[in-house]
């Protein structure tokens, strides 16, 4: 199993979007395990956005997900961090595919709705950051036997 950083950026939350990306992760078969809303401040944007903070684009990225609040959760499943991302389609809504939440929904390279970690080093730095070990609650989700094949690791 891996777990991966997903965030519903402040697009999300103010178009009243949450729960329709929500509902993509369950119906997929992903496990979320960690939920909260925060906003993020400029010390933890530029921490999370570390490899940006100097591109061109970065004081535009750092006004918009500091100006509203989002939610952070962690997704489990096998190959999520893969899986997620591919969900999520190309990082500009201008480019991402139909089908995938961001060509469906977003129309902006900036506003692109859902963040989700890279890679595993990336999903442990991530998580890490927005939230403690105990906050995490993993859990046996009951129709488990009809998401995956016990043999499926
Ligand atoms: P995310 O997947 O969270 O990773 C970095 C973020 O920077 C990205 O989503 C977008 O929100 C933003 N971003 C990436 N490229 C650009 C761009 N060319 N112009 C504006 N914002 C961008």
């Amino acid at each position: 199993m891996e777990r991966t950083l997903v965030l519903l950026k402040p697009d999300c939350v103010q178009r009243r979007l949450m729960g329709r990306v929500i509902s993509r992760f369950e119906e997929k078969g992903l496990n979320i395990i960690a939920m909260k809303m925060l906003k993020v401040t400029p010390d933890l944007a530029k921490q999370h956005y570390a490899e940006h903070v100097t591109k061109p684009f970065y004081p535009g990225l750092e006004k918009f997900i500091t100006a509203s609040p989002i939610v952070a959760m962690v997704v489990e499943g096998l190959e999520a961090i893969r899986v997620v991302r591919e969900m999520l389609g190309a990082t500009s809504g201008l480019k991402a595919a139909a089908g995938t939440i961001r060509g469906d929904y977003s129309s902006s390279r900036q506003m692109n709705l859902v963040h989700a970690s890279d890679g595993p080093e990336a999903a442990a730095r991530e998580i890490g950051l927005y939230f403690r070990p105990a906050e995490i609650l993993p859990y046996e989700p009951t129709l488990m036997p009809w998401l995956k094949a016990g043999d499926e690791k």
